[in-house]
């Protein structure tokens, strides 16, 4: 059997609101996505993620789905997600689409017409049915006066949550995945799928008595989420989602440690390693975050981390790990085996926005959903015509028309690295270094990324095969913040000992 077309895929995630807008109304559209196409099959990316661009109230903005089946009039008409796929496709570039399977909008028809597809319950001591917390703070539990009876949330109240064993909802979202399948797309990232199924007997939660993993709002992780999340029998429904997605690609959006998301293989491709993304840039946190996804695996055994850094609900890398990293991070996450994200902008190195005049998400998401920098324009940054939704950060510093073609760019960097992916050997060898360094071993290549801000060793000599800056690896050491693949054998690290 040949291997799977996303084996080793880059898949780049496009925030349409913020990726390019074609019409002037400062908000990103497809048809502004399909123009800028260009950029994501030059950077070698091997497939598109679409946030969601069904019709939406904008509560979770796209993420309160109104209408599954549907283009939200901001973003073009279904005539025009068929251009995009067909422009994706020419380009040699799959389409992926954002499935959003345990909530919907409270707006969606459903909710009205079809109220026994949510999860209700009665109160108890005139309070909600239990203890349970939303992601964003407040109860999961919102009264319906309508009903007399409570509904659950584990998002925002706009978004209560769908009950997965009742058969109805199960072959409403089955026939969900089928619509965008025969549209063509190639397959899902399927959002917050730990959320699927819950305790049926909606037993409370207990406190948490150590942090959680990842890191969770302040009131969410108060309590152990054992009743409210990650449901016994989310198998079988995963396994209908599976069955109608076919052979396209499934990855889930696990919120979950590594070892908590392995289950979710037997049905997905792959699991988002979060571990990794939210792990300090510290060698050893690294190491230890890598070596428990990289043990995520497929039934056959094929590797099941999607590895990412980044996306649209948390702060950026540059804030996150610090400017002088980002070089290094990227060699790092595009030298790990098998899928990996990238989320738009990262490639230019984009940081947070400031907080807008309006705040939009009531999360405090919007700094890390600014529009992309096209150009090195400061008000509009070839984002739009008009009035963008969010300003652009910093399109003077950074844009994909100065980084392009530029050497030694960041942009340069990501299209180096994902070129070189094919070359490295298949699984990863973690190896010993020293302090501040994370090292391993691809194959013949060997990956070193430093950590510190002094040079530092790398465990082994070889050929420079790509650095993360021009002169980061000489005579065996590897500068602060650099990152380094070298063809373990072939040569030495030491100038002197290059060449013929
Ligand atoms: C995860 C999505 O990435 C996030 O943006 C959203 O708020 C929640 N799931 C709820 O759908």
């Amino acid at each position: 059997m040949s291997a799977p077309w996303w084996q080793n895929a880059v898949v780049y995630q496009v925030y349409p609101r913020s990726f390019r807008d074609s019409d002037g109304d400062g908000v990103g559209d497809l048809r502004g996505l399909a123009a800028g196409l260009d950029h994501v099959a030059r950077l070698g990316a091997t497939a598109l993620w679409l946030s969601p661009i069904y019709p939406s109230p904008l509560a979770d903005f796209g993420y309160d789905v109104a209408d599954h089946a549907a283009v939200d009039p901001a973003y073009g008409t279904l005539a025009d997600f068929d251009d995009l796929v067909a422009a994706a496709w020419a380009r040699g570039l799959r389409v992926l689409m954002d499935l959003v399977p345990c909530h919907t909008s409270i707006e969606h028809p459903w909710f009205a017409a079809h109220p026994e597809r949510y999860v209700w319950a009665a109160g108890r001591a005139g309070g909600p049915p239990n203890n349970w917390i939303a992601t964003f703070g407040g109860s999961a539990w919102t009264f319906d006066e309508r009903r007399r009876l409570w509904y659950l949330h584990s998002f925002y109240p706009e978004q209560p949550d769908l009950d997965w064993r009742n058969p109805d909802v199960v072959e409403a979202m089955t026939g969900v995945v089928r619509f965008w399948r025969e549209r063509g797309v190639d397959g899902f990232r399927i959002d917050a799928i730990d959320r699927l199924l819950k305790d049926p007997e909606l037993r409370d939660d207990p406190p948490a008595t150590a942090p959680f993993a990842l890191p969770l709002g302040q009131e969410f992780g108060r309590l152990e989420h054992v009743h409210s999340t990650n449901g016994p029998d989310a198998g079988r429904a995963l396994g209908a989602l599976r069955e109608a997605a076919g052979d396209g690609l499934l990855v889930g959006e696990v919120y979950l440690p590594a070892d908590a998301s392995a289950p979710y293989l037997e049905h997905l491709d792959a699991v988002f390693a979060f571990e990794l993304f939210h792990a300090p840039w510290e060698a050893p946190a690294l190491r230890a975050a890598i070596e428990a996804c990289a043990a995520l695996r497929r039934p056959g055994g094929a590797d099941g981390a999607a590895w990412v850094l980044s996306n649209h609900d948390f702060s950026r890398l540059p804030d996150r790990f610090g400017r002088e990293n980002v070089r290094a991070a990227a060699v790092l996450l595009l030298t790990l085996p098998g899928l990996a994200f990238v989320y738009q902008g990262e490639e230019i190195g984009q940081g947070d926005g400031p907080p807008g005049a309006r705040a939009y998400d009531r999360a405090g998401r919007d700094p890390y959903r600014h529009p992309v920098q096209w150009e090195p324009e400061p008000l509009r940054a070839g984002f739009t015509t008009g009035e963008p939704w969010l300003a652009p950060v910093d399109p003077l510093e950074r844009s994909i028309a100065a980084q392009a073609g530029a050497a030694g760019s960041l942009l340069e960097l990501y299209r180096e690295l994902i070129a070189l992916r094919p070359r490295l050997g298949a699984g990863i060898e973690l190896l010993d270094a020293p302090a501040g360094v994370l090292a391993y071993a691809r194959g013949a290549h060997l990956v070193a990324v430093n950590t510190s801000a002094r040079p530092l060793a790398v465990p082994a000599r070889g050929e420079v095969v790509l650095e993360s800056e021009r002169g980061a690896c000489a005579d065996g050491l590897l500068a602060g913040g650099g990152g380094v693949v070298l063809l373990a054998g072939a040569g030495g690290g030491d100038p002197a000992h290059r060449g013929p």
